[in-house]
């Protein structure tokens, strides 16, 4: 044996022990674990392997050896009839076959041994105990033999199933189960404690953990628990299942919720086909999973295999993969968006989390840069579950190297050196550069050009970014001024493809209001509110001249919204680039006065009172609104939502309400629908 090599081995273990208790204290006790499960997996892995490979060092107190933590002070002590033990991993498809090959070696079956499969639920594990029928204590899982009393709190969660429904219910009895939060509530809670200034929890099982492990009841009623049960305790009586699924089914009858996502599967093929058809669907399932876990369907079997030290031999847990991992933060850059937004950004050495490579995850703004204290160089957990975003966590602090300096959020923009300014509570950052800001500048046009704005095809970031730094491009105005021959001159372009583009910004002349309103980019104003802008208001001048309290009365618009439409059209430079836009040939069909006009009315529309002008709808009419309008089309009017002075004709139906009263300090013509009819009847009378 070398000798030389085994005090460094020997000091690997020591530190490994340390490591594992460190994180078993801050998971099991403080519900607040440092690292990822499965970086404590592996760590916990590599310790028990140096332990077999050196069993002179290995001792019976080693965390190895180990279920949990001791129960926190606090709560009183209870000690397990039965100990609560924990489940061995697996990983891959291998340990699987080797689990049960194991299985059917020791129980000697040459068939396909029955397994019940369930789901692994991300939660605490919990044992609650029933005296003819009603609930004695409830306990956690503490140390395996014992546990902390959580009786009081548990009755909280569980509510009316502290008392077994049913009539054969034995003496005593003890169920075993998971208490979890669901997704959609945990991230309701984490939003509550973010608006009250509270420590956000990072995963629904840290949620669960620490809402239930609360010393104050009041605080675990106000979180939306819930417990899955899977396996019986101990039970009194003559109770004879068969098999775990007779004991499932059993525990169903009582009361108690039981995952519905629990099958019989044969060997260790049926136990791959139910773990990939879990996987594919975990973020289907309304509550975390980390894996799905097998148990020997056979109970006789289960006895007979028993328990090894920490693990029953009859089951195990095939684990999915991390939806969090590890990584270090290189860099925290600031990206400078289309208003000014300021959005800083960490760049991330590339990991792989929840089924994607990440290496960015956005900070979102300078409070969540406080709120995680990251740094460049941190180590920081990283998670993505389901389609959400990547999200940094928190940062390792145990992990901080020396020399890390706190982040200072910028005070001048990085791209044009202004000032930044701050809104929202402080906390949203801009820009005040406006367009003088090249990114801003950039930004505003790669929107404009956009699939959803005026859809100029070929226009891509980097052209704009060219063009623009070139000078060839100021406002967006300016892109309908460039020929074949500045745009084959760029970089990389192709005279045919430089066609293709004149040509693409050309096509993009002729558009629709929504689409331009849309492509001016006005804070806040996305494709929804630029439809509904160009309904209402039908004609851009209009809309330039509306008011907010105007603008405040179309539907969906609040007063942030109609003060940043304000703001953008009272903007000299504004208003020079729409003008600059429209002189260019930006066109769109106007809501068009005669043509929807048929045939037979053609012949006398000089006569008809309605022709070309602007009429606002409002009130109950006895017809419908889509007849009153087209009624009105048909007569060659303009029918648009909102009120304004250059209205000519308000046509009020019954229960009236700000429109007319608009209508009248405007001194708009108000007409009643008697007088509407009247006008439009005299007008069919003339036509026919
Ligand atoms: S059976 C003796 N079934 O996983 C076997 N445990 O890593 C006892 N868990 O302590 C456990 N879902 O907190 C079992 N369907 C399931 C489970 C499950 C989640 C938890 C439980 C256990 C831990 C072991």
């Amino acid at each position: 044996m070398n000798h030389s090599t085994r005090p460094e081995v020997y000091h690997q273990i020591i530190s490994l022990r340390e490591q594992v208790e460190y994180h078993n204290h801050r998971y099991y006790i403080l519900d607040d674990p440092e690292i990822p499960d499965r970086d404590f997996d592996f760590m916990l892995g590599e310790l028990e392997s140096l332990e077999l490979a050196h069993p002179e060092y290995a001792t019976s107190n080693s965390p190895t050896n180990k279920v949990g933590a001791l129960p926190s002070r606090g709560f009183g002590t209870v000690i397990h009839a039965t100990p609560m033990k924990s489940l061995g991993n697996a990983f891959s498809e291998r340990e699987i076959q080797d689990f049960d090959r194991r299985v059917r070696e020791l129980v000697g079956s040459d068939n396909p041994v029955d397994y019940i499969a369930e789901p692994k639920f991300d939660g605490l594990a919990v044992s609650l105990c029933y005296e003819k029928g009603w609930l004695v204590q409830a306990a956690t899982r503490g140390d395996g033999t014992q546990g902390e009393n959580i009786t009081q709190n548990m009755r909280i969660v569980l509510k009316d199933m502290t008392l077994i429904q049913g009539n054969a219910v034995p003496a005593k009895l003890e169920v075993r189960g998971e208490v979890i939060m669901l997704r959609k509530d945990f991230d309701a809670l984490n939003e509550a404690q973010r608006q009250s200034g509270q420590k956000l929890f990072a995963n629904p099982r840290n949620a669960a953990a620490g809402s239930l492990r609360q010393l104050d009841p009041a605080i675990t009623a106000s979180r939306p628990l819930r417990i899955f049960c899977y396996a019986l305790g101990d039970v009194s009586g003559n109770h004879e299942f068969k098999t775990h699924a007779d004991s499932l089914e059993w525990i169903r009858s009582s009361g108690l919720p039981v995952s519905d996502q629990i099958e019989t599967v044969q060997g260790a093929e049926g136990c791959l086909g139910y773990y990939h058809k879990m996987l594919k669907n975990r973020d289907n399932y309304p509550f975390e999973m980390d894996g799905v876990v097998y148990k020997v369907a056979n109970l006789d079997w289960q006895e007979q295999l028993g328990f090894t030290a920490k693990a029953p031999r009859w089951a195990i847990a095939y684990k999915f993969p991390a939806q969090e991992v590890t990584t270090r933060v290189e860099a925290i850059d600031i990206q400078v968006g289309r208003t000014g937004a300021i959005t800083p950004v960490a760049r991330l050495i590339p990991v792989f989390v929840g089924g994607v490579t990440v290496s960015n995850a956005t900070l979102h703004n300078r409070n969540e840069i406080r709120r995680l204290d990251i740094r460049v160089g941190d180590s920081v957990i990283v998670r993505r579950a389901g389609d959400v975003i990547p999200e940094i966590v928190s940062v390792i602090q145990s992990r901080r190297p020396d020399n890390t300096v706190e982040y200072a959020f910028p005070e001048q923009c990085p791209v044009c050196n202004s000032r930044i300014v701050y809104q929202g509570e402080e906390v949203i950052a801009r820009c005040s550069g406006g367009l003088y800001c090249h990114a801003q500048k950039v930004q505003s046009i790669i929107h404009f050009v956009s699939r959803k704005a005026m859809d100029i095809d070929g226009m891509g970031k980097k052209i704009v970014e060219q063009l623009v730094s070139e000078g060839q491009v100021n406002t967006v105005a300016d892109l309908y001024r460039l020929d074949v021959g500045t745009l084959s001159s760029m970089e990389g372009k192709a005279e045919k493809s430089a066609n293709n583009l004149v040509e693409a910004i050309d096509n993009s002349r002729t558009t629709t209001l929504a689409r331009f309103i849309y492509a001016l980019g006005i804070p806040q104003v996305g494709e929804t509110t630029a439809e509904t802008l160009a309904e209402t208001f039908a004609d851009l001048d209009f809309l330039m001249d509306a008011g907010e309290a105007q603008l405040v009365e179309v539907p969906d618009i609040g007063p942030v919204v109609s003060g940043n439409i304000v703001a953008f059209f009272g903007q000299p430079h504004n208003q020079e680039v729409i003008h600059d836009l429209l002189e260019q040939g930006i066109n769109w069909p106007r809501e068009e006065l005669v043509s929807e006009t048929s045939g037979e009315f053609s012949t006398s529309m000089e006569s008809n009172p309605f022709r070309g002008k602007t009429v606002v709808l409002t009130g109950t009419l006895s017809i419908t609104r889509d007849q009153a309008k087209s009624m009105l089309k048909q007569a060659g009017a303009k029918v648009i939502g909102s009120v304004s002075k250059r209205t000519d004709y308000v046509i009020a139906g019954e229960q009236v309400g700000s429109k007319a009263a608009k209508a009248r300090s405007l001194e708009v013509p108000l007409l009643d629908e008697a007088q509407f009819l009247e006008m439009l009847g005299e007008h069919e009378l003339t036509s026919q």
